[in-house]
């Protein structure tokens, strides 16, 4: 015997109603939810997950309105060997995404789903991503068994009954399909993370519009309107319609005169977009503002006026917890002080959260992020590495008041940086279009705990995507080259790297709120008023250009972040060399020729480049 559906008399959709009966039939839960999306009902999952042990309630002073959830040690970030990319034909996943047949797909997790929810309520989430009713937005259904998943859904997304009411009778959305993958048998009780701690798939069928999750409760892997539908789903549609999504935090700067220029900027996982997206100038960087529109993904559509218009497609902030504290980022600490999700977090003894990296002293006894005691000096973490905070956009002091206008924001420069030690310089901006796309199609960076891998290892992450993008990523290297000659003047492009060490593995740079620096020349030179020199890999600024109060940094500190050492970007160039056969079938043939181009300039560069002084040559 399994549940009966009642289906809101709202919903209209012939299409939306088969589906969600088609997977009821293979799911077989024991109730059904269509969720209206109201705060009592929130309000009442909240308690039900409190009740199951799922979520620990925060101090109500403390953390108002804020919950702890621990996962399974082993379902704490994205699983990029378990995601795949089932297009029909292997040759349009290309060679970054799995792929298998989406027949043989469907055929395996059709066994998997079978049952899947036995024992379990089928919740129905409908989803906007972007504001509800607007023609940029993309409406999506996720089924879940999981009520993590729904609350966490609440936050990130517009999510309810306004979302069916705007569908009416269309048949338009993604489904997306997710369990847990972990039935329960009459009888058997529950534990507070279920997941399957064997079986992962996270499967996307781009031409049909369609998710299927199955396995994991975690982030990404879960909460299928993000990565899955905003970013796989979203860049295959992007591809055929004109447009992209992004890997990217969209943020407005305000000159002292008052004057707005809004930023993309494309960071791989927990590389800093939360941070730059939030960021707050130095106060002797007098009379600049930054505001923020989105910290995670873009959708970037060109419009009749030439201009590229950018808006974020999320309602929420599902942020990197350790780390932040309210000198690397008060907008984020202030975002998170209320009506917040905490996952895999510290539990302090007075009802509140830790983090490393959190302001003052750790606290001299804490619950970890596995539930077990911690010490100081205990020589276990306190908190995951990839733990998380899901808050409310709106909660942000520095939201920008355009960052729900369906119009988006029109954006003068994009910006991408990796997570480099070595190599990269702090900033320089790309010849052209070109150039540009080249070095963010090139661009390195050590990978992260966001997903499971080898953290530290360099690897290739063109544009911050390689575990995004729905499709060849040859084929997206020449939508991006093809998206630039659509505007008489395209965006300038700039590249960026925080993360460079000495040789004892110290910071050059001092980073967060002094990258306003950097943002501020980014901000000028894209506006046509800041002076630049020319170095092996473009433009760069010299000592000079960038405005120095408030800050005690020397030229030979700036010499030391800036520098382009010859030898080692010989060899970069050949590394890049490796994606390109990867790619070579769909590779777009302007990328070699600006190889070409960097090689020759890089070849008659001294072994050791660093900007020249003010005055020293012509700019
Ligand atoms: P996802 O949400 O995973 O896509 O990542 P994100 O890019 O939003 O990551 P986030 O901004 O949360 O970055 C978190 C990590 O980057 C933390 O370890 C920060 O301390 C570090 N970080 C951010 N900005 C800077 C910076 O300017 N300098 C240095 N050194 N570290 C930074
Ligand atoms: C990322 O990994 O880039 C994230 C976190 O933004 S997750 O939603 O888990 O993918
Ligand atoms: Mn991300």
């Amino acid at each position: 015997m399994h549940a009966t559906i009642s289906i809101p008399t709202y919903v209209k959709s012939a299409r939306l109603k088969a589906w969600v009966m088609d997977m009821a039939e293979l799911l077989k839960p024991d109730n059904i939810h269509w969720c209206d999306g109201s705060q009592a009902e929130y309000d009442r999952f909240c308690e039900e997950l409190v009740k199951s042990g799922t979520f620990t309630k925060l101090d109500s002073e403390k953390r108002p309105g804020c919950f702890l959830a621990r996962s399974d040690p082993s379902d704490v970030a994205r699983v990029e060997d378990r995601t795949y990319i089932c297009s029909v034909k292997k040759e349009d996943a290309g060679p970054t995404n799995n792929w298998m047949d989406p027949k043989e797909m469907k055929a395996t997790l059709g066994k998997l789903f079978d049952g899947a929810m036995k024992g379990r309520t089928l919740y129905v989430i409908p989803f906007s991503m972007g504001p509800i009713g607007s023609p940029i937005s993309y409406i999506g259904y996720e089924i879940t068994d999981s009520l993590y998943v729904v609350t966490n859904m609440k936050l990130m997304t517009r999510m309810g009954r306004a979302v069916d009411e705007a569908l009416g009778d269309s048949d338009t959305f993604v489904p997306c399909l997710h369990s847990v993958g972990m039935p329960l048998e009459p009888g058997q009780k529950d534990i507070p993370w279920p997941c399957n701690p064997t079986v992962k798939y996270i499967v996307h069928f781009p031409e049909e519009r369609l998710i299927w999750s199955y396995g994991s409760g975690y982030g990404g892997n879960a909460l299928l309107g993000k990565k899955c539908l905003a970013l796989r789903i979203a860049s295959v549609i992007g591809r055929d319609e004109g447009w992209m999504a992004e890997h990217m935090l969209i943020l407005g700067v305000t000159d002292p005169k008052g004057r707005k220029t809004y930023v993309a900027a494309a960071f791989p996982s927990a590389c800093g977009k939360t941070n730059f997206a939030m960021l707050i100038p130095p106060k002797e960087i007098e009379g600049w503002k930054v505001t923020t529109i989105g910290d995670d993904i873009a959708w970037l559509k060109p419009a009749a006026d030439g201009k590229l218009y950018a808006i974020n497609p999320e309602a929420g902030y599902f942020g990197v917890a350790p780390g932040t504290n309210y000198k690397t980022n008060p907008n984020a600490m202030i975002s998170c002080s209320k009506n917040t999700i905490f996952t895999n977090v510290a539990l302090t003894d007075d009802g509140d959260v830790w983090w490393e990296g959190m302001d003052g002293e750790p606290p001299a006894h804490a619950i970890d992020w596995q539930g077990n005691d911690w010490t100081p000096g205990c020589g276990r973490k306190a908190a995951h590495p990839n733990s998380r905070f899901t808050a409310p956009a709106g909660q942000n002091p520095a939201i920008d008041p355009d960052w729900e206008n369906p119009k988006g924001v029109p954006i003068s420069a994009l910006v991408f940086g990796g997570r480099r030690s070595t190599v990269p310089p702090l900033v320089y901006q790309p010849l052209s279009w070109a150039f540009g796309v080249y070095a963010a199609a090139t661009m390195g960076s050590e990978m992260t705990a966001a997903a499971f891998g080898n953290i530290g290892q360099v690897r290739r992450d063109p544009m911050a995507m390689i575990p995004f993008c729905g499709y060849h990523m040859g084929a997206y290297f020449n939508h991006w080259l093809d998206m630039g000659r659509k505007f008489p003047i395209p965006p300038r492009i700039f590249c960026v790297n925080w993360f460079r060490k000495d040789k004892d593995g110290n910071f050059l740079w001092p980073g967060y709120g002094e990258n306003m620096r950097v943002l501020k020349w980014i901000v000028e030179r894209s506006n046509g008023s800041a002076r630049a020199v020319e170095g092996p890999l473009g433009y760069s600024p010299t000592y000079e250009d960038l405005d120095w109060r408030g800050l005690d940094f020397t030229r030979e500190q700036f010499d030391a972040v800036m520098s382009v050492d010859r030898e080692e970007w010989m060899k970069e160039l050949v590394s890049h060399e490796e994606l390109f056969i990867k790619l070579f079938d769909k590779l777009p043939k302007e990328l070699l020729s600006v190889r070409d181009l960097l090689i020759s300039g890089l070849y008659r560069s001294p072994s050791k480049w660093q900007p020249p002084e003010y005055g020293t040559v012509n700019s």
